[in-house]
């Protein structure tokens, strides 16, 4: 079975390529390079020992196409050259803090991209897709844990995008009760393969806390800024469900099995269930890398919830899936990736 992957290079697309290769499926990968690197995909290569090909008029295991989904040629191009049988769609703009500067240039590339995709795979009848939202179209939830009916209120812009392009594939379902759609809203990804061979290296400053810490930890930035240490939390520090990144690579290969059985329309939070606050992780990360990490306590940052995790019943329900690795292991993977990369470019 083809599978095209959109956003295919990035930290949780190049993740689900390795589980998608290992299991026996052809991967075409759609990515801009715009936050990531093609190195992730020869390291993909590495991992499963498969050969990187770039030719899409061939049928290989493994083929990257570099391309965007704001130019519907591209993926028409993908289309018309592969018989593609699903779609897992990662590409998008994600830093919260960007979207709240740059509401138009998400909404061109985030929800007219994905609109682009979805006609195009309309057009070419393939109707089975795996879409990657985020706990951030719950914006700040009346009630913790947060299970798939909670309202659906985000609070930024990139929020906006993902809960505008749920509905986009809603509508899809309810038009046309043969697509297989699976709506995964990721809580907070982090960690990395343990190989250590591919992981999370964001282009620039990161937003998100783990890419943070890590920068810190290996001396790159001076110390972690904690916004807000007066929230309603056990410690005063923002709390959230930090969920390995193999753990949500594994809950999109059960969503895909799942698709492959019955048309439906499934909406499931991926996450472990488990809030952990900024200190917690901070503490954890120290204790398995044995790296201090100086960081001061700053005012809250706009746009920030107090408290957010996930009620992981129905992903258990409807996918049989739940996450497996505890903070630690997080933390450890996360840090793995770091060293494995810095003896590489030493
Ligand atoms: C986590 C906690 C911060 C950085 C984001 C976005 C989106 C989504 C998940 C994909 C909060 C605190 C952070 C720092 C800090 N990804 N923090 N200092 O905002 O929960 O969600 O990631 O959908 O990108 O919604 O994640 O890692 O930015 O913040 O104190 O330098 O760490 O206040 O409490 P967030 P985050």
């Amino acid at each position: 079975m083809n599978i095209l992957v959109t956003g295919g290079a990035g930290f949780i697309g190049s993740h689900v390529c390795v589980e998608l290769l290992t299991l026996g499926y052809c991967v075409i990968v759609l990515d801009n390079l715009s936050n990531s690197n093609i190195n992730s995909l020869h390291n993909v290569a590495k991992i499963v020992n498969i050969n990187l090909n770039f030719n899409l008029d061939k049928h290989n295991k493994f083929t990257f196409f570099e391309s965007d989904i704001t130019k519907i040629e591209h993926i028409e191009k993908v289309f018309s050259s592969q018989k593609i049988d699903a779609v897992i769609h990662l590409a998008g703009l994600k830093s919260v803090k960007e979207s709240v500067e740059n509401p138009d240039q998400y909404y061109v590339n985030n929800v007219n991209g994905s609109i682009n995709l979805f006609n195009t795979m309309r057009r070419f009848n393939c109707k089975s897709i795996i879409f990657s939202s985020s706990a951030t179209v719950y914006g700040e939830a009346e009630t913790v844990p947060i299970n798939e009916n909670a309202k659906i209120i985000p609070n930024n812009p990139y929020g906006e995008n993902k809960a505008a392009i749920e509905r986009e594939l809603k509508i899809l379902y309810n038009l046309d009760k043969k697509w297989r759609i699976a709506i995964l809203r990721f809580f907070n990804p982090i960690g990395a393969h343990k190989s250590g061979l591919i992981g999370e290296s964001p282009v620039d400053i990161p937003n998100n806390l783990m890419p943070y810490i890590l920068k810190v930890a290996s001396g790159d930035l001076e110390s972690l800024s904690i916004f807000g240490g007066d929230y309603d939390t056990h410690d005063g520090t923002g709390v959230r469900d930090y969920i390995h990144v193999m753990d949500l690579a594994s809950g999109h290969i059960k969503a895909l099995t799942t698709l492959l059985k019955k048309p439906e329309l499934l909406i499931v939070n991926l996450g472990t269930g488990i809030g952990y606050s900024v200190l917690d992780v901070l503490k954890s990360f120290e204790k398995v890398s044995k790296q201090k990490v100086i960081f001061n306590i700053l005012g809250r940052r706009a746009g920030d919830v107090a408290t957010s995790y996930s009620d992981p019943t129905f992903a258990k329900d409807a996918l049989n899936w739940s996450a497996k690795y505890n903070l630690e292991e997080m933390c450890h993977d996360s840090w793995n990736f770091i060293l494995k990369n810095n003896s590489n470019n030493d």
